[in-house]
């Protein structure tokens, strides 16, 4: 069953009923002011950090699921009737609802007796700010009487405290009203130069900033005691919980639209130029005036949105394609690189199931976020692995995040979670083959953002690739720290204690419980490293790691192989995991695609028989399952993974994110018709016939599928903020349709399956645009015969870079057996 239909051509997903399984939400922002959007206009607003600088509030894990939003109520003023647009909060039931979530925009809409109204919700690029852009139309015969009702709920700034702090809170809400504009000015008075305000394009006839006074005593968002009296309080906040309400008065003729813009911003003051008069509390408006000015204008709103849209098409324009797959057009062209700019941004920090508070930029995951925006965005690319750089340890060693707003690494997760630091090699070797830009490993980059510590970029990897060899276990494999990628596979943290963390309690050595799947990572990383090192001339060196991943590839193969598929790991008593021998856990999916996309086991047949056992195993019609058998009861030397109840999350649920790994080993074992096969199984779009069972958006990857052995096997949790994004864009488009920046050129290297009659693709790729045709005239999965760029035959699978920029150049590419 569906809840709407992709409108592709508009770029968007357009949801007929407002009751979705979960609130199916989208992005608003992608600078440094952002908001999350649901289908019923609930969500929340923030400037660069969810936690620090949050504008509005949110209640989260609520009932109904999603509440506090963006909200607008419509009155008659002549029966005193009331409803929203958006359905909630009033969830009057209203007809022709429909809700466009596109890029970067949100559209929401409905009728209720005869008036039509639409609110767009929209980010421009570059400003601090929001735009509601309502449109009301009386279908009506006669005309109308309208009072609209504009509402937020200021959140003071830092959100966790927002949330715990009361005694002190309850006291420090304060606002000012000038000229219909309201300010939200908690804690401007000390030491914050920074205000939000909420204004609106029309004379207000009254407004309210005091909550309890608009809601009335013991009344809720759903009937608002200033809406349903059809008169706002002009209440001014002094503590308690500041809002912003307009009341806003609209008489319509018959068929006559009324628009009226709503604005809600950040704005910061320099310090000494805080308050005007300059004695006074009163904040300094002078700057922030012009810019409410502007916004507020129909036609500047309006040049805004279309710039807008004309940035999207220019990121979405890097790569197109055109395949006999609907589902992987519409993800590939749309909205699987809509996703990986949002994970950009967001890491894991704030969706409907990341508070905000929580969590900042992760270093493992957004070194993997970045293998799907860097075409996009590579000088942000650049800028983010700096970042993320600028917090490694000087042991070569990680934190696990770090805050947006600071960048500042930091230890709520803990560390030691000896996988991160090699992820900073891929990352870095991403962004070099997309935009040729060697001089970033020259770039000066501290440790822990001490000044004085500054090394080149290039240094920083070689201390990635140290901090593995330096601590390898009992096996020679790399010791498991905290956890690997799997952050619930805790074999060193023995926790009997409730409350306690599993990523941050360790109460053993650590110098026992070892990881294979760290170990393929090795390969990985050292090849990449080897790589580099040799293209800044560094033979000796290269050698040397190109050395260090063929010993640690013989170690995986002696130590790491379990007879049928790689071994997941030792635990600290020196047993194996995900091996035949155990009685659950017998088989793991990250081993099998990790080892496989480092080469190991190619030569040799055993990738061949892992990906048999993994079809055999651990594939299911929704995804492939995390491991198998579920653990059904707690193991105290494994953590977290057993915590779960079997087939969710790291215990035996879907985790997509490790599926394209699967996918890639699949094509880089030219299984053209099993890579493409599952990448099906988990495309959101090729799910969207059945939302019911899956329940998540089915425009964005969910980060799990609920796995077999759950009770509600194929139900998706955890939407939007996860790697799935970056490796399905990876897989699909560089190992699929096999299309892949390198250091010397565009690989062409297609594993499709065997029915695609062939496929058309645009590439954009330092500097030059690419027209691309595959032909599979004889029905194969892979194997290039022929090359011609611009006419001319080319030998092997590799575009040459161009010698001039500019350019379209046409690629026709025969694929033969
Ligand atoms: C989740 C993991 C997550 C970890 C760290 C665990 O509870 O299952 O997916 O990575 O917490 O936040
Ligand atoms: C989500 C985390 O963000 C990611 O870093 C981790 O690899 C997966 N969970 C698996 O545990």
């Amino acid at each position: 069953m569906r809840y709407g239909q992709f409108d592709d051509k508009r770029r968007e997903y357009v949801i007929n009923r407002p009751d979705t399984p979960l609130p199916w939400i989208n992005y608003l922002g992608c600078e440094a002011y952002f908001g999350i959007i649901s289908n019923t206009a609930g969500g929340y607003s923030f400037y660069r950090d969810a936690r620090l600088r949050r504008l509005t509030r949110y209640r989260y894990n609520n009932a109904p699921f999603d509440f506090g939003g963006r909200y607008i109520y419509l009155r008659d003023r002549a029966n005193g009737d009331f409803w929203s647009p958006t359905w909630q909060p009033t969830r009057r039931p209203v007809e022709r609802y429909s809700c466009r979530h596109g890029m970067g925009y949100t559209i929401i809409g409905s009728t209720f007796a005869g008036i039509r109204a639409e609110v767009l919700y929209f980010v421009p690029l570059g400003q601090n700010l929001e735009i509601w852009q309502l449109s009301v139309t009386n279908e009506r015969e006669e005309p109308v009487s309208l009072s609209a009702f504009s509402s937020v709920e200021f959140c003071l700034w830092d959100a966790w405290d927002d949330a715990t702090n009361f005694q002190r809170n309850f006291s420090t809400g304060q606002v000012e009203v000038e000229q219909g504009v309201i300010y939200h000015k908690t804690e401007y008075r000390e030491r914050r130069n920074h205000f939000a305000y909420f204004a609106c394009s029309e004379k207000p006839t009254g407004f309210d900033t005091q909550r309890d006074v608009f809601l009335g005593p013991y009344r809720g968002w759903e009937a608002p005691a200033a809406v349903e009296r059809g008169s706002s309080f002009n209440s001014i906040a002094y503590g308690w919980a500041p809002i912003g309400s307009h009341q806003v008065d609209l008489t319509l003729h018959p068929k006559e639209t009324r628009n009226v813009i709503f604005l809600l911003g950040y704005h910061e003051n320099p310090q000494d130029e805080k308050f005007d008069p300059p004695q006074s509390q009163t904040i300094n408006k002078r700057t922030v005036r012009p810019v409410i000015e502007k916004y507020l204008a129909k036609p500047n709103a309006d040049a805004a949105f279309t710039e807008l849209k004309d940035h999207w098409n220019r990121l979405l324009g890097v790569l197109q394609v055109d395949t006999p797959s609907i589902d992987t057009d519409r993800m590939v062209n749309i909205w699987n690189a809509y996703q990986c700019m949002v994970t950009f941004n967001m890491s894991r920090s704030a969706s409907f199931y990341e508070s905000g508070i929580g969590r900042g930029m992760g270093f493992r995951d957004s070194n993997q976020d970045l293998l799907g925006f860097v075409h996009m965005i590579p000088e942000r690319a650049r800028e983010r692995i700096v970042d993320l750089a600028a917090t490694q340890l000087a042991t070569g060693g990680a934190f696990h995040q770090y805050q947006t707003l600071t960048k500042r690494g930091n230890n709520d997760i803990g560390s030691g979670f000896n996988d991160d630091p090699l992820w900073l090699i891929l990352g870095t070797a991403a962004y070099i083959k997309e935009s040729g830009d060697w001089s970033i490993l020259d770039e000066m980059v501290p440790y822990e953002n001490q000044a004085g510590t500054e090394t080149p970029l290039y240094d920083h990897l070689q201390r990635c690739i140290r901090y593995t060899l330096e601590r390898l276990g009992p096996h020679e494999l790399p010791l498991i720290g905290r956890a690997d990628w799997n952050d619930c596979l805790n074999l060193n943290c023995f926790s009997d204690t409730p409350g306690q963390s599993f990523q941050t309690t360790t109460n053993k050595d650590g110098k026992v419980a070892e990881s294979v799947f760290i170990g393929g990572l090795f390969v990985l990383a050292a090849k990449e490293l080897a790589d580099l090192a040799y293209k800044r001339g560094l033979e000796q060196e290269c050698l040397c790691y190109v050395a260090a991943a063929e010993k640690m590839e013989a170690t995986v193969l002696e130590h790491g192989w379990d007879g049928e598929w790689f071994l997941r790991a030792y635990d600290d008593f020196g047993h194996k995991l995900g091996s035949a021998e155990n009685e659950e856990g017998k088989i793991f999916i990250e081993p099998q695609g990790i080892c496989i996309l480092a080469g190991i086991g190619q030569r040799d047949g055993r990738a061949a028989k892992a990906l048999a056992a993994v079809r055999e195993r651990l594939a299911t019609p929704h995804g492939i399952v995390l491991q198998q058998p579920a653990f059904s009861r707690y193991y105290l030397h494994l953590g977290e993974i057993s915590s779960y109840p079997p087939g969710y999350k790291e215990n035996a649920g879907i985790f997509c994110h490790t599926n394209p790994w699967i996918m890639i080993a699949e094509a880089m074992s030219g299984n053209g018709d099993e890579a493409l096969d599952y990448y099906l199984r988990i495309n959101p779009s090729a799910r969207e016939s059945i939302s019911e069972v899956h329940r998540c958006e089915p425009y964005v990857y969910p980060q799990m599928i609920a796995g077999r052995d759950a009770p509600t096997h194929g139900e998706a949790k955890n939407s939007w903020l996860s790697g799935t994004a970056a490796w399905n864009y990876a897989a699909i488009t560089q190992w699929i349709l096999g299309i892949r920046p390198e250091y010397e050129g565009l690989r062409i290297d297609p594993v499709i399956p065997r029915s695609w009659s062939g496929f058309r693709a645009t590439r954009q790729f330092r500097g030059n645009s690419y027209a691309i045709e595959v032909r599979n005239t004889q029905g194969v999965c892979r194997g290039v015969k022929k090359i011609v760029v611009d006419g001319v035959e080319v030998p092997g699978n590799l575009v040459p870079l161009a010698d001039s920029a500019g350019r379209t150049i046409q690629v026709e590419v025969d694929l033969e057996g």
